[in-house]
């Protein structure tokens, strides 16, 4: 019955993360999946969360099913989070949001009702991307194209190129955005270069669909949702997915939420019904326990402030790794420039390294790394940095 089948090739990250898993050698670098590690290479239970769920959990009685769209706290203060709270109070009736697995959960439920009522339009995302952007809006449906976004010459942004993109796209396309810590380049637009996008997007009405899953992890979190703060209060209209699983380190408790911003109440009545319309048709209704805990956190003033005190914990040890690997390539190998480790931000560095010297840091030094050239800074300690940094030099300078 099967045997017509083809052969799934496995998804580039999660594959990588798999053979990861799988290597011998004590000494292995996990520079691979985004994944937040700690300086033992674990994955952290994060203070705020160790202090409710043994709470929760006790407590824990009947699990009813949820409402399509998930618990009505959690979307609440998850769309206060993400617009910050005097915005949400002036903005929140034309706001709608609902609870999700994950950010692919909130991509994917977007791009469905997305490719009901924008049949025609097409999606662009940045070149280069997150893999799973392209395999989710094509499982959807849609065309995938792409804007020009990394300079490989810089290392950083193509703004020119990319704004020259925009412009030139039709109407009602709809655009990918990572409003900080690009996935995977870590090059992140400017503000003044935000600005000129939303000129660009509002001009020609275009259709922003952000992804947001590493909020705080390039500045802060109030700093990093300033493309979606200056969107929404530039009366664009758009859809935010966003992701916890980095942030609350609560990767498989899948949570995230899709938000949505509409022109008014009437709007954002019917696209919530249409989100709870492909949450019925895919999964039917979110599940409860990782949604408990990161309410439970947010609503309590002085747990919400420990929780953003570890996220400036975990941004401040990667912007430390960065500058280590910084400094022990430039000692090792001076001519090669590697300051786009200082300037690009959040968990990825895009490091222009080839496919054939990630296979050698693999092969040779137990160092995984993405095929792309993509690290994950936060995979580095002080008790491999050093290391790491003289294998990248010895690849890249051969
Ligand atoms: C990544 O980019 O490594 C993470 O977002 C994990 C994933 O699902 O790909």
């Amino acid at each position: 019955m099967f045997s017509h089948l083809p052969l799934y090739a496995g998804d580039p990250i999660l594959s990588l993360q798999q053979a990861y898993l799988a290597e011998p050698r004590a000494d292995k670098v996990n520079l691979g999946i985004g994944a937040y590690q700690d300086e033992n290479g674990a994955i952290p239970t994060l203070r705020s969360v160790a202090a409710v769920r043994p709470v929760l959990a006790a407590d824990l009685g009947p699990t009813p099913y949820q409402p399509i769209a998930g618990s009505k706290q959690y979307r609440d203060l998850v769309t206060e989070l993400v617009l910050g709270s005097d915005r949400y109070r002036k903005v929140g009736e034309r706001t709608v949001a609902i609870q999700s697995l994950g950010g692919s959960g909130a991509l994917r439920v977007g791009c469905d009702l997305l490719k009901r009522y924008f049949p025609d339009s097409q999606v662009f995302i940045s070149a280069p991307s997150w893999p799973n952007h392209q395999a989710i809006f094509e499982a959807a449906g849609f065309k995938v194209g792409s804007y020009r976004y990394f300079d490989a010459t810089t290392n950083g942004v193509d703004f020119d190129g990319m704004l020259a993109d925009l412009q030139a796209m039709p109407a009602r396309s709809i655009v990918i955005l990572h409003p900080a810590c690009h996935n995977p380049t870590g090059a992140d637009l400017t503000r003044d270069q935000w600005d000129a996008v939303i000129k660009v997007i509002a001009g020609r009405n275009l259709l922003p669909f952000l992804d947001m899953a590493y909020q705080g992890f390039a500045e802060g979190i109030d700093e990093d949702g300033y493309a979606v703060h200056a969107m929404v209060d530039a009366g664009i209209s758009l859809l935010l997915s966003v992701s916890f699983s980095k942030t609350f380190s609560l990767y498989g408790e899948r949570c995230g939420a899709l938000v949505g911003v509409s022109a008014d109440a009437d709007e954002a009545k019917r696209l919530l019904s249409q989100m709870e319309m492909s949450i019925r048709a895919n999964y039917s209704s979110p599940p409860t326990f990782g949604g408990k805990i990161i309410a439970r956190v947010l609503a309590d003033a002085a747990l919400r402030q420990d929780w953003m005190d570890e996220v400036g914990e975990m941004r401040t040890r990667m912007l430390r790794m960065r500058d280590r690997l910084h400094a022990g390539m430039k000692a090792r190998a001076p001519s090669l420039n590697v300051d786009y480790l200082l300037s690009q931000r959040g968990m990825f560095s895009y490091t222009g390294l080839s496919a054939a010297q990630v296979e050698r840091l693999r092969v040779e030094h137990g160092i995984y790394a993405v095929n792309s050239g993509r690290i994950c800074v936060s995979g580095l300690r002080d008790d491999n940095v050093d290391r790491v940094a003289a294998a990248f030099a010895e690849v890249m300078h051969d």
